[in-house]
């Protein structure tokens, strides 16, 4: 197994913005090349949608491939959960080789417990909240969390537009995270694109998740890290 980055050491953002690729946007066939293409490239983790058909209308990775996916590369791994009941999965995921596991809000009754369990599972604990619910949502988990995922789309598809009205709960997470002084990363992700990241950056947001941005680029997913940075320099 590869893993040059001990989770221990994979410390939140707050010196660069990071870039975090979505394999939902490359080929699947080529999911080895894919992660391949960005060990390199300026990205500092992997982002990796696990969608269950429920929570969310589409399917995609499972354990196994997080498991694959662990052997190909030593970016972090970040699993964005977009399931029901994510608890019973955890210890799975974990083991299979996430760095990272952010699950919903919305799919989770007991979200300070999930939490809790996803850091006890020696991984960094994320919480996500879609675009129609409230910022605030996360105020009582935040000093748990070490990553908040605004999403910017409805989450499901990728290739999808941001939805400008969400930068505003970027910028309320931002604030509430410096008023309690803690070190969670804001993390967005949907619709991230050359055109908006610096609006991103500039609303709180440390780390851009994109998909169609960096895997559709008409240079290859090294190029399209290459763009985002660049749009933000
Ligand atoms: C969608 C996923 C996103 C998706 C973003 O539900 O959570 O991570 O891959 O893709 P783009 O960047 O194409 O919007
Ligand atoms: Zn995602």
């Amino acid at each position: 197994m590869i893993r040059t980055v001990p989770r221990s050491t994979w410390t939140p953002c707050r010196d660069a913005i990071r870039i975090a690729p979505s394999l939902l946007a490359a080929d699947f066939g080529r999911l080895a090349d894919a992660a391949a293409a960005l060990q390199d490239s300026g990205a500092e983790r992997l982002h990796i949608d696990v969608m269950d058909g429920v929570f969310v209308p589409n399917f995609t990775f499972g354990v196994d491939t997080v498991r694959a996916l662990r052997r190909e590369t030593s970016l972090p791994l970040e699993l964005h959960l977009m399931i029901v009941a994510p608890d019973a999965h955890l210890r799975t995921f974990a083991e299979a080789g996430a760095d990272g596991i952010t699950v919903h809000y919305e799919a989770c009754p007991h979200l300070h417990r999930t939490l809790t369990t996803i850091r006890s599972l020696d991984c960094r604990a994320g919480a996500a909240i879609n675009p129609s619910t409230p910022a605030a949502s996360l105020d009582d988990v935040l000093e748990i969390c070490d990553l908040a995922l605004v999403m910017t789309i409805d989450p499901g598809f990728g290739g999808q537009r941001l939805i400008e009205r969400t930068l505003h709960k970027v910028r309320r997470v931002r604030d509430e995270i410096t008023r309690q002084g803690v070190a969670t990363e804001v993390e967005v992700d949907g619709g991230v694109e050359e055109e908006n990241a610096r609006a991103c950056v500039d609303a709180g947001a440390d780390v851009l998740v994109a998909g169609t941005a960096v895997f559709h680029h008409a240079a290859g997913p090294a190029a399209g890290v290459a763009a985002l940075e660049a749009a933000l320099a």
